[in-house]
């Protein structure tokens, strides 16, 4: 690449009470690409997506967003920078309405008051499922249209990359379709994007590059298409053993959270769930 990128990681190592996961990553996402991170369950794909948000703190590594250090920086200015993660499982606060999550995420992006309500007009008009369930408690919402609203939080930061763990995770194909559809046309609205997905040779159809994790080292970093031409490597990746299972960490896993978002206002990406 001659261009420098605009997310640049180098040499993240990240894990958690001091003991890594992932070891000395390096991961480009350039301007208005699509960058897929695959990999096993319990790879490091989640741990690498936390540590370059800020939501744990990386524990060697930088992370640059076109030229500017983001590493030890606190989350949400992390987020207000423009580099936005949707968390697993999507972090979204089950009582609050979708009117109340997306003003809230509003003013967490430094919108000014006065602009909140446009600003989440925007979220409305690209996504107007959302628009029509906006007095409702976010539990009340499909599996799909609550990944809706966590991706209008995320947008509303006017996120220049836009990370998002397993957006597809137990929602259906039509709707994991529409999603996709939305996803894949934010790069021509300036947003890049690194997506960990399930779906592996969906996310290979929409990347033009891809990293594949194993056991937190980083096994595979090249074109997407010649990944999805690895038949034995899509298909072991659907059964899910596309590496060693996932060592148990005592106490497990903490459930996903997200820092209330930050950043400034969003573009504005095509409608989906009209
Ligand atoms: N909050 C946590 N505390 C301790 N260990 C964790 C935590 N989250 C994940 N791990 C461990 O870190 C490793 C990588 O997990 P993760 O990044 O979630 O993988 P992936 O997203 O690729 O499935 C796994 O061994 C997992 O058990
Ligand atoms: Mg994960």
């Amino acid at each position: 690449m001659t261009e420098e990128p605009l997310l640049s990681i180098r040499g993240l190592r990240a894990g958690y009470g001091g003991i890594p996961v992932v070891f000395h990553l390096d991961l480009d996402v350039g301007e208005g690409e699509i960058v897929a991170l695959l990999g096993a369950n319990g790879a490091g794909k989640t741990t690498t997506l936390r540590a370059v948000s800020g939501m744990i703190p990386p524990m060697a590594g930088t992370v640059t967003l076109a030229g500017e250090r983001m590493s030890g920086r606190p989350a949400q200015r992390i987020a207000r920078l423009g580099v936005v993660h949707i968390p697993e499982g999507r972090g979204i606060f089950p009582s609050l309405e979708v009117d109340e999550t997306l003003r809230l995420a509003a003013t967490m992006a430094g919108v000014p008051r006065r602009g909140v309500a446009g600003t989440v007009d925007e979220m409305y008009a690209t996504f107007p499922a959302l628009a029509r369930r906006r007095g409702q408690a976010a539990r009340h919402l499909s599996g799909g249209e609550q990944q809706m609203l966590a991706l209008a939080r995320g947008l509303i930061h006017g996120p220049r990359v836009l990370m998002i763990d397993e957006m597809s995770q137990g929602l259906a194909p039509t709707v994991v379709d529409a999603l996709f559809a939305l996803v894949g046309s934010l790069p021509q609205r300036g947003v890049s994007l690194l997506l960990v997905e399930q779906f592996v040779s969906r996310a290979l159809q929409l990347a033009s590059r891809a990293y594949v994790l194993e056991k937190g080292e980083v096994s595979y970093a090249g074109s997407a298409a010649a990944l999805a031409a690895d038949e034995a490597f899509v298909r072991g990746s659907y059964l899910g053993d596309a590496g060693e299972p996932a060592p148990v960490m005592p106490g497990g896993r903490t459930a996903d959270k997200q820092a209330p978002p930050a950043g400034g206002p969003g573009g504005v990406p095509p409608n989906i769930g009209g």
